[in-house]
């Protein structure tokens, strides 16, 4: 409807309805696609008969805090896995069931849930952990900001001998904390007789060789037991989003979307998480699209855009010049011959592509260094390869991306937009030839 049509009402009420009738036709009282799209949310906690493939896992944690629930010091643990393996997941419900069975038998346990990728410093999680445990009318109060470490923490053992027999503190994505600190604090402030309450720790990691990394003393002082999540098969992938496809609206999803979702999460290494990112967006897109059916092709589609999400987010994240190497390698692909490439074959395209861009160039050895680095494993695969004796071990570089994403995406931050303006497609790829 257009502002003419709306003037043109000469009594307010018609105009008031002609305007509901308007909003109702714009956003319609039932979505096409949702029923209840919250059930896809990452955050959202599954009741326990969703939680899939977990039982084990489940009742080995369940074993280590079973002390708490007749008021005593349950088990430190360590639990680490690839992401989306159900970590967060499981510990919240466990301690939540654990709470719940603590109440029954007279007993107080509470939790407090601290994401380190928030909370990064030994300040803030102490802080954070004081606040989620300060509970109304408490006779110690844990303020936002304005205390030192140490006074956050003789706030928090004040709070903890006056209100709590037991507490858990579940410390997720704990290796993102700037050191051990708080985990040898909490650790070992029974035996050091700075709180009377019982402390058990679970600390997350996603990284597998996080338990490795931590120190002797931290170890010592945890005592903990360790456990691992392994990823998920295709098979429970299905049955996890199985049990949420009432988010959608009956009949929406077409056969074979399910399937699909949980084999791209499988192939990546079993996440859950993009499992359901991916059924959710598939929704998404099938509505932006006026479609009443979810279909495989909106699967595709929102893998691509995942993809595309996710690869912005690294390079977004990564140096000028990593970009300019990033760059070389997928115009490399593009033009060159095969996928694989060295340093060699990357480095005069790059030195190219910065004269091009007005960048100073790197010596070789810094770009060999850079094609090395951690941060470009997600990005590019490099490989040891023999070239014979004369030559020795070299490295083979291959981006893991599709080149013309890459590309697209690189092209697209402010420093390369105008790669293109001064030299030509064809004039690039004779450079690229010739190199
Ligand atoms: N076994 C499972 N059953 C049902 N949903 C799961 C299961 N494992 C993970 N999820 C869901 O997948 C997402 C990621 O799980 P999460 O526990 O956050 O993984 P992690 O902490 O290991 O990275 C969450 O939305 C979670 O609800
Ligand atoms: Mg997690």
């Amino acid at each position: 409807m257009d502002d003419s049509q709306i003037d043109s009402y000469d009594d307010a009420d018609d105009q008031k309805s002609a305007l509901a009738a308007a909003a109702s036709e714009l956003f319609p009282d039932e979505h096409p696609i949702f029923a209840d799209k919250q059930l896809l949310q990452i955050g959202h906690i599954p009741d326990g008969d969703r939680i899939v493939g977990r039982d084990s896992e489940i009742r080995s944690l369940a074993d280590q805090l079973v002390d708490a629930t007749d008021g005593n010091s349950p088990e430190n643990v360590i639990i680490y896995g690839k992401p989306g393996t159900g970590k967060s997941l499981v510990s919240k419900y466990v301690t939540q069931l654990t709470e719940v069975k603590a109440r029954t038998s007279g007993h107080d346990v509470a939790t407090a849930y601290i994401e380190c990728n928030e909370d990064n410093t030994e300040t803030q999680a102490v802080a954070t952990i004081g606040q989620t445990l300060n509970r109304e009318g408490s006779s110690v109060t844990v303020p936002d900001t304005g205390l030192s470490t140490s006074r956050y923490y003789k706030r928090l053992w004040d709070l903890l001998d006056a209100e709590y027999e037991t507490v858990i503190v579940i410390l997720d994505e704990v290796d993102l904390l700037e050191d051990d600190s708080v985990l040898m604090e909490l650790s070992r402030a029974e035996e050091a007789e700075k709180t009377t309450c019982n402390i058990g720790i679970i600390a997350i990691s996603n990284k597998t060789k996080f338990v490795e990394n931590l120190g002797q003393r931290t170890t010592s002082s945890l005592q903990e037991t360790e456990l691992f999540f392994p990823p998920y098969d295709a098979e429970q992938l299905q049955a996890i989003l199985r049990n949420r496809t009432d988010a959608f609206r009956e009949g929406v999803l077409s056969d074979g979307v399910v399937e699909l979702c949980a084999a791209l999460a499988a192939r990546e290494h079993g996440d859950a998480r993009k499992a359901l990112d991916i059924l959710r967006n598939a929704g998404k897109i099938a509505y932006e699209e006026g479609d009443d059916r979810v279909t495989e092709a909106h699967v595709r589609n929102a893998q691509e855009r995942a993809e595309i999400d996710r690869f912005r987010e690294m390079i977004a994240d990564s140096t000028v010049q990593s970009q300019a190497v990033i760059l070389s390698l997928a115009l490399l692909t593009q033009h060159g011959d095969g996928d694989v490439f060295t340093s060699g074959d990357i480095y005069p395209v790059y030195e190219f592509v910065c004269e091009q861009c007005d960048l100073d160039s790197l010596t070789e050895r810094r770009i060999r260094d850079l094609l090395k680095e951690q941060d470009f494993l997600d990005i590019i695969q490099s490989t040891k390869r023999s070239r014979g004796h004369a030559r020795g071990i070299g490295r083979e570089h291959r981006l893991i991306d599709d080149a013309t994403i890459v590309r697209e995406t690189i092209l697209s931050e402010p420093r390369f937009s105008d790669l293109f303006e001064s030299v030509s497609e064809s004039q690039f790829a004779t450079a690229i030839a010739r190199s």
